[in-house]
């Protein structure tokens, strides 16, 4: 058993309490999540012999067996906040915890805004939840030096002593190098996400959206993608494990800001971009979600209350007064072909805003190269296919500046070159044929150490090429 199984449990938890903040308390959806959370947890500590599940949590990331684990904490951060409130540093649950439990810890995970008192405060809060069986754990600081062990001990060491360290999502050392070198880019990742996810809530519930923050961390990817010696594409493939929702906006932001810039826009309207990116499916947050995760296709009336999101979405911001009118462009107008038709209905004499008509070519890319829950990835060659099949759908100046942007090879694939080496793409080329690539194994296979891993240019060493590309692997499964 990995430790990617109790990452798993961590998300599911997190993702708990993540979707009671969306959902009423005895939604079938959350009390769906508190049953598998009890059933995956039982399967590990079967697996493992160990008598109950722990984690840690420090400066906001969780920790298992010494270890940061950097997929959760970006879905975790209101498990993380949860944590704060209660003052503790993690949480041990019990083998025998029930569904009962769970669903209150989620609940009361979701309901709690004030700090408690101090540790002892924390466990009788949740023993008069009934919460039995889960434990709040003291702060690491609060306790001695490194102790080995029984895993559930594992909150007893020094914080000196923990590494940094990434989960193996099954992916192997690909992965594992990808996820080491995608470091820089986790904050402006979390950012972008919170900022997204927040709205969402916000709209939800008939609240104000936070337009100036998301314009903040509109300008702060700008600023990132300025910096960094990193491509931000590269964020198109972090494993964020929610790839079907905040993560869809999340990677059209990337997408539709490194292809605005490529197009040189002026940086006022760049930033614009990035936040019309951000909120351009806010309207989903009025469609049931019912409809929204409808597995398989949807009935026409059906199809069309989903279509609603658009203009829903436009009105939302409209409703606010202050909102920039390219932003509200792109939540109205990301479903408009180039050619009419599209929807919603708009007068023939209404001309598209360009963040609308990028936004479009970028929403259809992502949705087609993404991992889905009900589909695998697709190559971007593939996916260009596609879109130049219609070609006639798109703005011909902003899909030239995505396919031109994107290259055959977008930064995160993974690639195995002509000489045996492995390594991951870092950013397209000056050509879209041949893209950077950081090595980051040996001809034999063996990972190199990260401070030896170096970049090649495949546009200038025509005896190296790429003999083999596949997408990241995403939670241990193939995609
Ligand atoms: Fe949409």
């Amino acid at each position: 058993m990995n430790c990617n199984s109790f990452s798993d449990l961590i998300i599911l938890l997190s993702g708990g309490i993540n979707q009671r903040r969306l959902y009423a308390e005895g939604h079938p959806k959350v009390k769906g999540m508190a049953r598998d959370f009890v059933r995956q947890m039982e399967d590990v500590l079967v697996h493992t012999g160990q008598t109950g599940f722990f984690f840690g949590i420090l400066n906001g990331k969780f920790i298992r067996d010494g270890r940061f684990l950097v997929g959760p904490s970006i879905v975790g951060r209101n498990l993380v906040r949860f944590a704060e409130r209660l003052r503790c540093g993690g949480f041990l649950l019990r083998r025998g915890v029930t569904e009962e439990e769970v669903g209150a810890f989620i609940s009361l995970g979701t309901t709690l805004k004030e700090k408690v008192e101090n540790l002892q405060a924390a466990k009788d809060l949740l023993r008069s939840e009934g919460i039995i069986n889960i434990d709040p754990s003291p702060h690491y600081r609060e306790q001695g030096p490194a102790r080995s062990g029984n895993s559930t001990d594992s909150s007893l060491f020094d914080p000196g002593l923990i590494r940094f360290d990434f989960e193996d999502t099954g992916g192997g050392a690909d992965t594992l190098s990808l996820q080491q070198e995608l470091e820089p880019l986790l904050p402006i990742f979390q950012s972008m996400y919170d900022a997204i996810a927040d709205n969402n809530l916000h709209a939800s519930r008939d609240e104000n959206l936070d337009v100036d923050r998301t314009m903040g961390v509109g300008e702060e990817l700008m600023n990132v993608a300025d910096r960094q010696t990193m491509d931000v594409m590269n964020l198109m493939r972090y494993p964020d494990y929610d790839s079907y929702t905040i993560g869809h906006s999340v990677r059209v932001s990337t997408l539709a800001l490194t292809v605005g810039r490529a197009m040189c826009w002026p940086q006022h309207l760049q930033t614009e971009l990035a936040t019309a990116a951000m909120l351009h499916d806010i309207g989903k947050a009025k469609v049931p979600e019912e409809i929204l995760y409808k597995p398989g296709g949807l009935t026409d009336e059906e199809r069309k209350i989903a279509e609603t999101h658009a203009a829903t979405g436009a009105r939302i911001l409209m409703a606010r007064g202050d909102v920039s009118p390219s932003v509200i462009a792109g939540a109205w107008g990301h479903h408009l072909r180039h050619d009419g038709g599209g929807y919603p209905d708009t007068p023939s004499w209404v001309s598209r805003s360009p963040v609308a008509s990028l936004l479009q070519v970028c929403d259809v890319f992502e949705a087609l190269t993404a991992a889905r829950p009900y589909k695998a990835p697709m190559p971007p060659r593939r996916a260009f296919e596609i879109i130049l099949k219609d070609s006639r759908a798109y703005d011909p100046a902003c899909l030239k500046a995505l396919i031109r942007a994107v290259g055959l090879f977008p930064p995160g694939s993974e690639v195995v070159l002509n000489n045996g080496c492995r390594g991951f793409v870092a950013a397209h080329g000056p050509s879209w044929e041949f893209p950077v690539v950081k090595v980051t194994t040996h001809p034999d296979g063996t990972t190199l150490d990260p401070d030896d891993r170096y970049l090649v240019n495949l546009a200038t060493e025509p005896d190296i090429a790429v003999d083999e590309f596949r997408m990241v692997k995403l939670n241990g499964v193939e995609k």
